[in-house]
């Protein structure tokens, strides 16, 4: 076995070819390179369904009731809404668009649980209007208008409320979530004192609380710390208000491996320890155990996902640094310029030669914080090799965006051999299309 072929083991999916081509699911990265062109999102199959049913597998084993969420922020489209419906998971959505894809990718209405910190009007009645699940609040300007719209559709909703469990988490200050000074959900002295008169409104079936404390976690001690927030929220509530709290939604946040740098903690391990302590402290409050709800989003989809790049240009700055320009950057991934976010990386057609040389890999966008990674050895690369980057699965084309005019990479499904686009690739008559002329200027 190579260096190579140990190195490539540790990425889900990959394998050689007999003819010596690197391949992901079966399908071969130049052959891909050739049909779909570069940059262009690559996502397995097979990844995205294993890691689903990990998720369920363990909860099964855990014998409680539960429901897995995936969160649709870090990548949704129909045919992935498709999948995960095939997977019998229920879905996170964080705005109309996302609740209006699952729709239209066949997913069934009652499993969609609509988050979002400042949803509009427009946003709750198409929600309500097409019966979604569950309205996740998240603030008492939404519990007003939530009651409006009730109220004026004469329909009765599912709500959770989002809290602000006040765990501060270790991770990127921009994915941190659940500290006291956080933009999402309630203080729970708030919710406390407000309980009243939440449950009061009629149109609203009070279920349960939820808390999101960050993402790329792998530390289950900040789970811990939440859960016994969240677990003592309901015993006081159930205590002072005499009102049982049936469900306790977790949020998502379990890391992906974007580097071998990173530590890792299995979706099994991860779901048997937050079920365990769930059961821990329910027993020391003397508590039912509840519902269990999680929100994965990272951890389904991120390790599923890769990317292709050529390299363009070449440039050396004499004793400095040596950059590799590729045809894409922050505009298809945003996540190294928002987060300093890590990669690790080949060159598709030299994946058996030996790093030789560290360089810079560059995106192509007029930012000089359009640095893709900063510090790679690779083998000597040359115009026109193919890179491929792992992991690029959560918060890509998700955050992607049309910066200086450049139309977005297509998205293929790959597995087992066989491929095809679930998004076809922009064009320039796509950015043009909802481009049009104020009428005074159109005449001169
Ligand atoms: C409320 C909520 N749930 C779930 C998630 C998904 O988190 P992750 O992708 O880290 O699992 C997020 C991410 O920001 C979130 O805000």
């Amino acid at each position: 076995m190579t260096d190579f072929d140990t190195e490539i083991s540790k990425h889900d999916g990959f394998s050689i070819s007999e003819q010596g081509n690197l391949l992901f699911e079966e399908c071969s990265l130049e052959e891909l390179a050739k049909i779909y062109g570069t940059p262009c999102y690559i996502y397995s199959e097979n990844i995205i369904r294993k890691s689903s049913r990990e998720y369920i597998r363990a909860f099964e084993k855990c014998n409680i009731d539960y429901e897995v969420l995936y969160a649709g922020k870090a990548f949704l489209v129909q045919a992935l809404a498709h999948i995960l419906k095939e997977e019998c998971l229920s879905l996170d959505a964080s705005s109309g668009g996302e609740i209006y894809m699952a729709l239209a990718g066949g997913f069934p209405a009652e499993k969609i649980h609509f988050h979002g910190n400042n949803k509009s009007e427009e946003e709750l009645v198409f929600a309500i209007e097409n019966n979604v699940g569950t309205i996740i609040i998240d603030n008492f300007h939404e519990l007003n208008l939530v009651d409006r719209i009730t109220h004026r559709l004469n329909k009765k909703v599912n709500i959770m409320v989002r809290t602000i469990p006040g765990v501060d988490t270790h991770t990127h200050e921009k994915i941190r979530t659940g500290q006291v000074d956080s933009k999402f959900g309630i203080p729970i002295d708030d919710f406390l004192d407000s309980f009243p008169g939440i449950i009061a409104k009629e149109h609203l079936i009070y279920q349960g609380i939820h808390c999101h404390i960050g993402s790329q976690l792998f530390d289950m001690q900040f789970y811990h710390l939440a859960i016994k927030e969240m677990v003592e929220t309901m015993k006081h509530i159930e205590e002072k208000y005499k009102v049982k709290t049936n469900i306790l939604n977790l949020g998502g946040g379990l890391g992906a491996r974007y580097t071998r740098k990173d530590l890792s903690l299995s979706i099994s391990d991860y779901v048997f320890e937050l079920v365990g302590k769930v059961k821990e402290i329910c027993r020391e409050n003397r508590l039912a155990v509840p519902k269990i709800l999680v929100e994965p989003g990272r951890s389904i989809i991120a390790e599923a996902g890769i990317t292709l790049y050529r390299i363009g240009a070449i440039k050396e700055i004499k004793g400095l640094r040596k950059y590799l320009i590729v045809d894409g950057g922050m505009a298809d991934n945003p996540r190294p310029s928002l987060y300093d976010a890590q990669y690790e990386a080949l060159i598709v057609n030299k994946f058996n030669n030996k790093p030789v040389e560290n360089v810079t890999v560059a995106g192509k966008y007029c930012e000089s914080g359009d640095i893709l990674i900063q510090n790679i050895c690779l083998p000597q690369a040359e115009n026109g090799d193919l890179m491929v980057f792992f992991t690029t699965g959560a918060y890509h084309y998700a955050m992607s965006s049309n910066y200086n005019g450049v139309p977005r990479p297509p998205v293929v499904l790959v597995n087992n051999g066989e491929h095809g686009l679930i998004v076809k690739g922009e064009t320039y008559q796509y950015l043009n299309q909802n481009q049009v002329f104020p009428e005074w200027l159109a005449h001169k």
